[in-house]
């Protein structure tokens, strides 16, 4: 072969790479987001991606359009960590990163190669959507991508970064794969924008009040982690990867670490107030137990009074759930169930044990949460616990009251390792509310009722507030000295790594959606 052959081909190459240009090219740095290309170099092992598709372009005849090619995505493969992912990386300097039917089958092709793999992918979208002058193919084209994502879903991890804008009908990708990472103030994320909102509803709202990262990160929980620009975001995505495996037949990377793993916490002891009604931070148990304080918080800004992540426990991921005293007092809420039930999938899906910290009072009433369908919601949080086969380690550290107890992977719910601190209250209700009662007749009749109730209230703590009927009936294997909780947590895990578990044949379970 020539050296002029091999020249032109750098050359086409290199000429693609430019995607629409040198000045949309500044556009996007000026905006404070990254190009296409520069997104993977940050978000993959140094010269790891390949590229694939380079030359693909679009099949427009009705508009005088260009032929850019690559048609507005980047897709292939790299590494992270060394291991295997697919991606593909939106384009907004070509056609706004709008999405043609070349541009799907781009991706599609990589989502195929990732199944067929069993490999990750990782979207990071940039887009206006459907590509207008292609009207329903686009669309046509969406729902490929729509269908791919369903079936590949709790198969291989599949990971969404909004990077610009996802608006439309684009916004139903994302939302099937299993975490979402928006960037702050540059990526939105929105069925319907600004004007057509103020045209069907009169409301005035821009982008970042209507579906910027703040938004879906705290109030609609949409998003799972928010970022202060490209470059936080993609290290996040690296960080993520480290504690998932390739797909559902895998098991997650063990990294090592010299984290002892018999360290005792005496801290622990300490962490808990001696007034039962004090919040505390479960954050700080968590950095306790696990491996170098090394916590990834998943949807930390969203229904705080539930904390859910992963952490290594030996140099094995596991996935952490706990009741936050510190907001709501830990109570169950929807917005908790659903983070909850939604994180708890995850981690069953793909092999990754799940570890309880329950310190919970309750489901939260009144009428707002009612009509809103507590009962369903919480259904989800109870349903994803009980189907779970991945191992399932729970400790009560304080409250669990009520059905919560039932619910946070309780022994009846196939839990296989349930334990509790000695400071665990194990009961139907609080002190309180049950002594209201089931002593209203006495506290009616007593000449000094608020002493009554005071008495009752501490008889009722003595017998009932305490771990150790649940222990007697086997529905705690075991109640522990909070020092030693990793060390127990550890040879827990351990016992489990041979756990096999199925749930009945069905087609699929009936979710309480
Ligand atoms: C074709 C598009 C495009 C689109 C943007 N462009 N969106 N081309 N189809 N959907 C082009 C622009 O013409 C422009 O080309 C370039 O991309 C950059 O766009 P600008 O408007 O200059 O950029 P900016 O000001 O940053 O605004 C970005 C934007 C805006 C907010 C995304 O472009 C916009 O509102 N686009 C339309 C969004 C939309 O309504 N999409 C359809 C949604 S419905 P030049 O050549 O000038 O650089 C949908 C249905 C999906 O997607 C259904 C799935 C089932």
């Amino acid at each position: 072969m020539t050296d002029r052959i091999i020249k032109k081909l750098d050359e086409l190459k290199e000429q693609a790479r430019l995607g629409g240009g040198v000045e949309r090219i500044e556009r996007q740095h000026q905006a404070g987001k990254l190009t296409a290309r520069e997104r993977l170099e940050v978000l993959l092992d140094p010269a790891s991606f390949t590229e694939l598709d380079i030359f693909v372009t679009h099949r427009i005849h009705d508009f005088p359009m260009e032929k850019i090619p690559g048609d507005g995505v980047v897709t292939g493969y790299g590494t992270i960590h060394g291991r295997k992912v697919y991606l593909f990386s939106q384009d907004f300097t070509v056609f706004g990163g709008s999405l043609s039917k070349a541009h799907a089958e781009k991706i599609c092709k990589i989502m195929d190669l990732a199944l067929k793999a069993g490999v990750p992918v990782i979207g990071l979208n940039d887009s206006g959507g459907a590509r207008i002058q292609e009207g329903v193919v686009s669309l046509g084209a969406y729902a490929d991508i729509f269908l791919r994502n369903v079936l590949v879903s709790g198969v291989i991890p599949q990971i969404s970064a909004i990077m610009g804008p996802c608006a439309g009908g684009a916004v139903y990708s994302p939302a099937i794969t299993d975490f979402i990472f928006m960037c702050k103030g540059t990526s939105y994320l929105y069925v319907t924008g600004p004007k057509v909102v103020k045209t069907v509803t009169q409301e005035d709202v821009d982008h970042e009040a209507l579906g910027g990262a703040g938004v879906h990160s705290q109030q609609s929980g949409i998003a799972h982690f928010s970022e202060e620009n490209d470059i936080a975001c993609l290290e996040r995505i690296r960080e993520l990867m480290a504690y998932i495996p390739q797909n559902n037949r895998s098991e997650p990377p063990l990294i090592k670490n010299d984290d002892p793993a018999d360290r005792a916490s005496p801290a622990l002891a300490g962490i808990i107030p001696e007034n039962p009604n004090k919040p505390y931070d479960i954050k700080e148990v968590i950095l306790e137990l696990v491996d170098n304080r090394e916590f990834l918080e998943v949807h930390a800004d969203y229904a705080k009074n539930i904390v859910v992540g992963f952490a290594r426990l030996h140099g094995r991921s596991v996935g952490i759930v706990a009741n936050q005293p510190d907001a709501l007092a830990g109570v169950l809420d929807i917005d908790a169930s659903l983070k909850g039930a939604r994180f708890v999938r995850f981690c069953d899906s793909f092999n990754i044990p799940l570890i309880t910290l329950v310190d919970v009072p309750g489901f939260l009433p009144g009428t707002d949460q009612e009509w809103h369908g507590i009962i369903k919601h919480g259904a989800k949080l109870l349903y994803a616990f009980a189907e779970a086969t991945v191992p399932k380690i729970t400790i009560i550290v304080r409250k669990a009251y009520g059905g919560a107890y039932d619910v946070m992977s309780s022994k009846h719910i196939r839990g296989d390792f349930n334990y509790a601190w000695p400071t665990a209250e194990i009961a139907v209700m609080g002190p309180q509310g049950a002594v209201e009662i089931i002593y209203r007749k006495e506290l009616e009749g007593a000449d000094d009722p608020e002493a009554a109730k005071h008495k009752f209230i501490e008889e009722y703590r003595e017998k009932f507030a305490n771990p150790y009927i649940a222990a007697q009936m086997g529905y705690i294997d075991d109640v522990i000295d909070p020092a030693q909780t990793r060390s127990v947590l550890i040879r827990s895990l351990e016992m489990l790594t041979s756990k096999r578990d199925a749930n009945p044949w069905r087609k699929h379970g009936n979710i309480p959606l």
